[in-house]
């Protein structure tokens, strides 16, 4: 069902935890499936320094939001604003068509952490 890629992010995830102090963080979830993702940034000239994510979900929610942190890592804020939940997707090597919207959660996740960024700092 899961492809070798989902598999591996989900038994071990990169960058998992938290920044004490992030520059923006961002949570969603999911009503339906009631998973919830939270994605913490570290931002310096508006590049994406480090990122960590906890995901209290399903194996396809966790392989996403550790595929998506390893995505947006090094980018600029721009750049990571771009991130599609078709890109995470398809660097999963695919996804289920039921797990589909993990990925979206992924997407949400980084889009709300640089919108709290920009927020927080008048951007
Ligand atoms: Fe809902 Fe995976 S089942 S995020």
């Amino acid at each position: 069902m899961y492809s070798e890629k989902v598999m591996e992010h989900f038994t071990t995830p990169r960058n998992v935890g938290e920044i004490k102090d992030a520059d923006g963080i961002g949570e969603v979830g999911n009503a339906k499936c009631g998973d919830i993702m939270k994605i913490y940034l570290k931002i310096e000239n508006d590049i994406i320094k480090d990122v960590k994510f906890k995901t209290f979900g399903c194996g396809a929610a966790i392989a996403t939001s550790s595929i998506a942190t390893e995505l947006i890592k090094g980018k600029t804020v721009e750049e990571a604003l771009k991130l599609t939940n078709k890109a995470v997707v398809e660097a999963l090597d695919g996804l289920p068509p039921q797990k589909i919207h993990c990925s979206v959660l992924a997407e949400e996740a980084v889009k709300a952490a640089i919108e709290d960024y920009k927020k927080k700092h008048n951007k």
